[in-house]
């Protein structure tokens, strides 16, 4: 269970360990003080109807109330630890789950925990300015739900980095507070957490594609051997399920909105849809090229000597490692990528271990497809022929083998001229950006949608869409 009367409401037994509580104690303010200067802008007082953890059991973890975020309960919450559990893949299968860090993995897992517990703040500052234009009540509240959690999924990796990783852990911990997403002289460590999240349909479509990135990362994380950091994850990711909702529901009431706009008007043409105050299709499309491509790059090199290390050593397992058939050591395995070969796409096989950052991408980008499949539902619903894709995997990559190419989303090489010529049809133009910008004011009424946005089919927690889900004091 989760103790409510301490300070920092946890399942760890925090109160044991005094040790533990002085870090945590003496981090929380600096956690408080960042938050206060680079989490939502202007909301301090506001109270929201906010989902906290009070326990972690699936029937009763959600509990709502209208809160003051700097009042959140941030706390630790790792699920219940199975003693029998043993490791399931690499070099160690069989072995029991480590419970502290052997020193052999000291610094890989560390390296891991910070990389991750890195982009939970980054993202709450690349949205940080979204409150001042939301389009309903209803949104600004989901908004900062997704703010505050990855205020908790900061804290959980905090824990493990306090409790299992002495003095250097307290310096990455002081660290994790004092990088700053897109600043140039002390940026967050990933690119895609450097880049701005300027209005809502950046917001919902990085809730989409790069919190999904986040169920990944935490899926193949919540496999480790090391078993507090495999607890971790497990809880982080009841959480992320929310975030991702919050984009594919987004993005589906746009779509919706617009089309209706379009039945309406009888037209497809951009400039008439725009000038009816709704996003054009087209441009719905350059924006999901953007950050899926943008979230592609996450996951990493094609072929990498750190993937097999991570996974031999029993660090980091693969997506759904228990489901699958294998012997879990995939020494002699083979997996297929694709590359390029002589300034052309091309296949080739080459050792699992080395491909594992591309078994986790391939995986996915399947999950990906099946969403924006439920987004052209909507489309095809409201009788309309045009249909969103995900573009291909080569498309606008910046990291790994891909990024020598210039590709069209079809997954056509093409030449810098030809690219030049092309790219505002497949990325998101600075006069794209400005139109959705122009749209975004704030709609606050309860009850009340921006003109861009139908309302939800439901409110949260079973109540009402026009519910009081913010109150401004
Ligand atoms: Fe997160
Ligand atoms: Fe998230």
């Amino acid at each position: 269970m989760i103790d409510y009367s301490e300070k920092i409401p946890n399942n760890v037994n925090l109160a044991q360990d005094r040790t533990l509580q002085r870090a945590l104690e003496h981090w929380q303010p600096n956690y408080l003080q960042w938050w206060r200067d680079m989490g939502p802008d202007g909301s301090q007082d506001f109270e929201v109807y906010l989902r906290t953890a009070v326990s972690v059991d699936p029937s009763g973890w959600a509990h709502f109330d209208h809160v003051r975020m700097p009042d959140y309960r941030w706390g630790i919450f790792l699920v219940p630890q199975d003693a029998t559990r043993r490791i399931h893949f690499g070099e160690h299968l069989g072995e029991p789950a480590w419970q502290e860090v052997p020193g052999e993995h000291r610094a890989n897992l560390r390296r891991i925990i910070v990389t991750q517990g890195d982009t939970e703040p980054a993202s709450v500052e690349q949205q940080r300015h979204l409150g001042l234009t939301c389009p309903s009540l209803y949104d600004l509240r989901n908004l900062f739900q997704v703010n505050v959690e990855e205020g908790r999924h900061l804290w959980a990796m905090v824990y493990l980095l306090h409790r299992h990783f002495g003095r250097d852990g307290r310096e990455e911990a002081e660290a994790l507070l004092a990088r700053r997403s897109g600043d140039p002289d002390n940026p967050r460590i990933l690119g895609a957490f450097n880049e701005r999240t300027p209005d809502w349909l950046a917001f919902f479509m990085f809730t989409y594609f790069t919190d999904r990135d986040g169920k990944y990362q935490l899926c193949a994380l919540a496999e480790s051997a090391f078993d507090p950091l495999a607890r971790s994850c497990r809880f982080m990711l009841t959480e992320e399920a929310h975030h991702m909702f919050v984009g594919e529901s987004g993005v589906a009431r746009i779509l919706q909105r617009t089309c209706e706009k379009m039945n309406q008007l009888k037209t497809d043409d951009p400039a008439k849809l725009r000038a009816a105050g709704v996003i054009d299709l087209p441009t719905v499309q350059r924006y999901l090229n953007f950050h899926f491509s943008v979230t592609l790059d996450l996951f990493g090199a094609d072929q990498s000597s750190n993937a097999a290390l991570y996974y031999s050593s029993g660090l980091k397992g693969r997506y759904e490692e228990g489901k699958r058939g294998d012997d879990h050591r995939l020494k002699n395995d083979r997996y297929t990528v694709l590359g390029v070969r002589e300034g052309q796409l091309a296949t080739a096989e080459v050792p699992m271990l080395n491909a594992l950052n591309e078994v986790l991408r391939d995986d996915y980008i399947k999950d990906s497809m099946s969403g924006v499949e439920r987004w052209n539902k909507v489309i095809e619903k409201a009788g309309i022929g045009f249909r969103l894709a995900v573009p291909h995997k080569a498309f606008h990559r910046k990291i790994g083998t891909f990024a020598e190419l210039c590709v069209a989303p079809n997954g056509e090489v093409v030449n810098r001229a030809t690219w030049d010529a092309n790219e505002s049809r497949w990325l998101p133009s600075a006069e794209d950006r400005a139109f959705v910008a122009s749209l975004m004011g704030r709609v606050v009424a309860p009850g009340q949608f921006a003109n861009w946005i139908a309302p939800p089919a439901r409110g949260i927690n079973s109540q009402p869409v026009d519910f009081e889900y913010v109150r401004f004091n």
